[in-house]
């Protein structure tokens, strides 16, 4: 797999999220001209690529990935000018830039919604899903299936003026584009891709990859037994058309491009994610699972949370990691995006005591693993979740406030109830990856000189980039040596295999990863307590230690969330 030498398959890809990234004219809102303000930071962390979230012209009714025009820049974000100079300056720097291909849905506001909603005979209509409405035996409208839409509630939309439903697999304002047509198809990959491949974007990070073939539009079983709505991943995930769409995307577009393209699939059989992602199958290059990121979390409903254990985790990175083993396929590495909590505070402490070390460790961990690797905006200064106390007003996004305002509605005033909730909320919602990204320790972290967005994380005196750039003690200067060691023991860390040694272990997590042409092994262990360990290493040969997050490090002890990677000669 090596030697096949994809520029993408080596790279460190750094996502940023416009809104919260920089704010260069004061508006409180992220924006272009500050990305570009900042690509030498990023450049000096020895990044490779840029996977932008969705800069396009939008409602925001869900931060931009409710798209009313592929070919429009959202004016907040900057110009069309702007983005070709984004594109020239990455370029100039040697980054390449991905944007985010967001192609299972529109937003309602998008001229082909708009036409497609007018009347049933226009030639738009089928770009969309309609459906009749039914009826119960009391004569009531209903829904055409009982699906529970990933923001709550119904994935239906009745719509007056031409008495059908339309299909939000989202957001109302997301209706779902209809892949069997044809020419709907064509006008994707001409608007959405074909585009932006024309000014010389190196890829896209692909959004729902696995949704646009509808299997069919029954009731899901009902496994929620006090909602009228259900889960219903088998009607639209991994559907029967989906594998021929992704093939003719490549052929008739994406494969007449030097890019790479990564997919989000979340879920799948091994089969099915190595059909996504097999270099003969030409689909997408990798795909991002969500076993580690959904850890603890019912995976049909992400605020039912339970905990979990560092043995379910090894599993979770194991899954992740082996199903493309022996096989012609390549996957990615990653514990953060905009859709995820922090992970110092998910995975690590985030404790003052512990924050800086137990980010050190998730980056070991994470930096180690076979497949590209992905940072997100913040991730590389250990930015932990917002804090405890804030008030559910602080929670901006569309899928923290329809899910609280449905709790409301069955709980009521149920105090307890809802202060357990809010728990939960603190720790899984993807408000917590979307505060403001801290520069320094000036106003509002220096993200804007007016007012922000969405409220910036308190703690911006104590955790900020500008402090930690010449600090080599920080997460900053730490990521920037991980990101050497990672490079430097590629065969091993990039395109190794992956051999779990302590699965039992509920404290520490030891595994080697053998390299790619089987003249070494790296030898990685994370104690993940913040109690000191005995240890006694299992590696046979001559050892080297590569890095840790302990300076001063007892050779036969790990201290509290001490990690260590060491090359191991066999
Ligand atoms: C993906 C995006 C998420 C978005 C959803 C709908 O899961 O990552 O942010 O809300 O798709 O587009
Ligand atoms: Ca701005």
């Amino acid at each position: 797999m090596i030697q096949d030498n994809k520029w993408w398959k080596d790279a460190t890809v750094y996502q940023i999220w416009p809104a919260s990234y920089k704010d260069s004219n004061g508006d409180g809102v992220g924006d272009i001209p500050g990305i570009i303000s900042t690509l030498d930071y990023i450049k000096n962390l020895g990044v490779d690529v840029i996977w932008l979230s969705p800069m396009y012209d939008s409602p925001q009714e869900d931060m931009g990935y409710d798209i009313s025009d592929y070919t429009k820049v959202y004016p907040k974000y900057g110009t069309m000018e702007e983005m070709d100079q984004l594109i020239k300056e990455c370029h100039a720097r040697g980054l390449k830039l991905v944007l985010d291909l967001v192609i299972n849905h529109t937003s309602d506001q998008h001229k082909w919604f708009q036409e497609s909603r007018s009347s049933k005979t226009n030639p738009k209509r089928d770009w969309y899903i309609w459906k009749k409405p039914r009826y119960d035996a009391d004569g009531n409208r209903k829904p055409p299936t009982n699906w529970i839409s990933y923001f709550s509630g119904s994935t239906w939309e009745y719509d007056e003026k031409t008495d059908e439903y339309y299909l939000h697999m989202f957001a109302v304002g997301q209706p779902d584009l209809n892949w069997e047509n044809e020419e709907t198809r064509k006008a994707i990959y001409q608007d959405a891709l074909k585009y932006w491949y024309e000014k010389g974007v190196d890829g896209f990070r692909i959004d729902t990859a696995g949704m646009y073939s509808k299997r069919s539009y029954e009731d899901a079983p009902i496994v929620f037994p006090d909602s009228e709505w259900q889960p219903c991943k088998e009607f639209h995930q991994n559907g029967p058309r989906i594998h021929e769409f992704h093939k003719e995307m490549v052929e008739q577009v994406t494969g007449h491009y030097d890019v790479m393209t990564v997919g989000e699939v979340g879920h799948g059989s091994r089969e099915e994610n190595l059909k996504y992602v097999s270099a003969k199958e030409k689909e997408m290059n990798m795909i991002f699972l969500f076993d580690l990121v959904e850890l603890g979390s019912d995976p049909r409903d992400r605020f039912a949370y339970n905990g979990y254990k560092l043995s379910e985790l090894k599993k979770a990175i194991e899954n992740q990691s082996v199903f493309l083993e022996g096989t012609d396929g390549w996957s990615t590495t990653f514990s953060e995006n905009h859709d995820q909590p922090r992970s110092v505070t998910r995975f690590g402490n985030d404790s003052d005591e512990w924050r800086v070390k137990s980010g050190k460790l998730i980056a070991m961990m994470i930096a180690s693993l076979t497949g590209t690797l992905y940072l997100y905006q913040g991730q590389e200064i250990g930015m932990t979740n917002v804090p405890k106390d804030w008030d559910i007003s602080e929670y901006k996004d569309i899928n923290s406030i329809n899910y609280y305002a449905e709790l409301v509605k069955k709980y009521g005033d149920d105090k307890k109830k809802i202060a357990e909730f809010m728990k939960t909320l603190n720790l899984v919602a993807r408000d917590n990856a979307r505060s403001p990204v801290q520069w320094d320790a000036s106003a509002h972290a220096g993200f804007t000189t007016g007012t922000p967005w969405t409220r910036v994380n308190d703690n911006y005196p104590k955790i900020n980039a500008a402090s930690q750039v010449n600090d080599p003690t920080s997460n900053y200067s730490f990521w920037v040596d991980m990101l050497k060691v990672r490079k430097s023991n590629k065969e091993s860390l990039i395109y190794g295999k992956l051999e779990v040694v302590d699965f039992e272990n509920e404290e520490v997590f030891s595994y080697f990863k053998e390299s790619d042409d089987g003249k070494y092994k790296s030898y990685v262990v994370l104690n993940f307590t913040d109690k000191s360990i005995p240890f006694k290493s299992l590696a046979s040969g001559k050892t080297e230690l590569l890095i840790s997050n302990q300076p001063d490090l007892v050779e036969d002890t790990l201290s509290p969330y001490e990690g260590r990677v060491y090359k191991v000669q066999v």
